[in-house]
């Protein structure tokens, strides 16, 4: 059976004054598909998700998610649509638990209101206990955010979009900061994300190791152009990536 196309980008720009972010970015993720993107900083893999999901508006180009044209569609309906990009630690609530910040993804996906009330501290605590599970963090429900470790805090995060119920999850270095067991450990839960839920994931990352050991097809940026897409081992063998990432080694 022919694989659905998730996202698709077709010739994406984006310029912030004389400087071109992305250039041209024609990507493809294929449901059901793990896909990094890497390349070196300031090659415009952020600018260029967050033109996908429309948290910045793009120059040009289009943006189709499971084939419906989305190009400047608002943010929350494209959430709306299954497309979430990862929160990031700064819009997690520190004063709040655990539970608390992934009651408030819950309250916002239920369209719900308490007007001037305050929210019930046990509203939805088995669902939230549930979304809290699927990153590995139920024994730390009550916890509050800001005493987490900064690997839980990212694994918060993702739970928190994954409360938003997305299909297709962008996640933009989302080891970035923690120490390399616990990166493993964030990209094992990804992966199990990928694979026995059957969220398709495009990520951002830095770290080689994680890349080649978590991707089933690698995208490279480099000045803000799309250099290569393709499979692990492809990419291994391609100038750019030996060049800039392999020491050059043949
Ligand atoms: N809001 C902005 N205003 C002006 N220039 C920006 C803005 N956001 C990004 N840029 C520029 O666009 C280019 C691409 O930046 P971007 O953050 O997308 O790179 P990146 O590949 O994510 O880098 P890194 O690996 O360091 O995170 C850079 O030259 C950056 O300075
Ligand atoms: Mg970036």
């Amino acid at each position: 059976m022919e694989k659905k196309i998730a996202v698709k980008t077709e010739n994406l720009c984006k310029s912030f004054g004389a400087v071109q972010a992305v250039r041209d970015v024609s990507l493809t993720v294929e449901e059901g598909q793990m896909q990094a993107i890497i390349g070196p900083n300031g090659a415009g893999k952020t600018t260029c998700m967050d033109l996908i999901v429309n948290k910045t508006p793009l120059s040009s180009g289009k943006v189709f998610l499971f084939g419906e044209d989305i190009t400047g569609m608002k943010p929350y309906k494209i959430a709306k649509r299954g497309l979430n990009k990862c929160f990031q630690i700064s819009q997690l609530f520190p004063a709040l638990t655990c539970c608390q910040n992934v009651q408030i993804a819950l309250i916002q996906k239920l369209g719900k209101t308490f007007g001037l009330r305050p929210v019930p501290k046990d509203y939805l605590r088995d669902e939230c206990a549930a979304e809290l599970a699927r990153v590995g963090m139920e024994h730390l429900l009550d916890e509050t955010a800001a005493y987490l470790s900064y690997g839980d805090q990212r694994r918060l995060e993702i739970a928190i979009t994954l409360a938003l119920e997305p299909k297709v999850l962008l996640l933009d270095e989302p080891t970035a900061g923690v120490a390399r067991a616990e990166g493993y450990s964030i990209m094992d839960m990804v992966r199990r994300l990928n694979q026995e839920e059957g969220y398709t994931i495009l990520f951002i990352e830095h770290d080689m190791n994680i890349v080649f050991n978590y991707s089933d097809i690698i995208s490279v940026m480099d000045h803000g152009q799309l250099v290569a897409s393709d499979t692990p081992a492809r990419i291994k063998e391609n100038e750019f990536v030996k060049q800039a990432y392999l020491g050059g080694a043949a």
